[in-house]
């Protein structure tokens, strides 16, 4: 049923503050209203809007789906006794409204994930299969070049109950276990497909964002974007690595509220047919790294977000 990721809303002290950090990221600012939305340069995809309040919190995540979708939708909340809301924000889009397990707000819409902006795709010469002939990997000018995301992969949010979480987004929304680890952690994927996971959903005492992720161009972009952050001040969280779940290469790094920005590439794709995929359950550390330039510190799995007072 859901078929996108759209974007992530998020409240924040200072919409300044956040489009310093956004647009360091490289995405680009525009106010919409009240709110400061963030898009990838080149596509037409609101990925993060930031909404003023008094303290940072995950207020919403929005996901695409077709006419057919939300209809199924629609009657899907209903059967599983889902109060459908009236529009808790602004956001200028159609759409259901409805909480999740954890009490987080879902927007659902009929909306496609818009194409990523064209750019051309390097060469790399691997042992056996030399593509790039003639032409430079790097030149002295690479290290200044600055990374633009090309979009928003997925997010990982906490949640005090796994497996509630897990069974509220498989039985009433139509999304699929990638793998997991028993209630400590799951990665979800669309029902049609698509990248390994959209959305992670990990145990902590309460609700709360843990990372949003954008794609970048290679291991290089992942880099580069990471030590830029870096050099304004802001602080690596965890990587340079390359996970298990996902198998995609990551650099974390925190933003200015104690959660994280993570630049990702090659993550696992799986088709809607997934009849040869099987889901790894596993302990935690068997899922995060395969390596990493540093293990994962203690704060990495840490809840950072207050806890709601509703
Ligand atoms: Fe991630």
């Amino acid at each position: 049923m859901i078929r996108s990721l759209q974007h992530v809303g998020v409240t924040v002290p200072d919409l300044e503050v956040g489009r310093s950090f956004y647009e360091a990221v490289g995405l680009e600012a525009r106010m919409a209203g009240e709110h400061l939305v963030l898009r990838c340069k080149g596509r037409a995809q609101d990925q993060v809007r930031l909404m003023p309040g008094t303290t940072k919190r995950l207020s919403y995540v929005s996901f695409g789906t077709d006419a057919e979708g939300l209809q199924t939708i629609r009657e899907s909340l209903s059967y599983h006794g889902v109060v459908i809301h009236p529009a808790p924000f602004d956001i200028g889009q159609d759409g259901l409204w409805f909480r999740d397990p954890s009490g987080d707000w879902v927007h659902v819409t009929d909306a496609d994930s818009m194409p990523l902006a064209p750019l051309p795709t390097p060469e790399s010469n691997t042992p056996g299969r030399y593509r790039r002939i003639g032409q430079r990997g790097c030149t002295p000018s690479s290290k200044l070049r600055r990374v633009t995301p090309l979009r928003l992969g997925h997010l990982i949010k906490f949640t005090p109950d796994v497996d509630r979480s897990i069974d509220f987004y498989t039985q009433v929304l139509g999304m699929k276990v990638s793998d997991r680890a028993g209630d400590k952690i799951a990665f979800l994927r669309c029902g049609c497909g698509g990248d390994h996971h959209v959305l992670g959903l990990a145990k902590s005492s309460h609700s709360g964002l843990h990372h949003l992720s954008f794609e970048v161009m290679g291991i290089d972009e992942i880099e580069l974007g990471a030590q830029h952050l870096m050099s304004l001040g802001y602080e690596s969280a965890f990587g340079l690595g390359r996970h298990v779940a996902g198998s995609n290469y990551f650099h974390y790094i925190r933003d200015p509220w104690d959660s994280m920005v993570e630049y990702f590439w090659d993550i696992d794709v799986i088709p809607e047919d997934d009849s040869e995929w099987l889901a790894i359950d596993g302990a935690p550390p068997d899922l995060i790294a395969v390596w990493a330039t540093n293990p994962p510190p203690e704060a990495f799995i840490q809840n950072f977000e207050a806890a709601r007072d509703e």
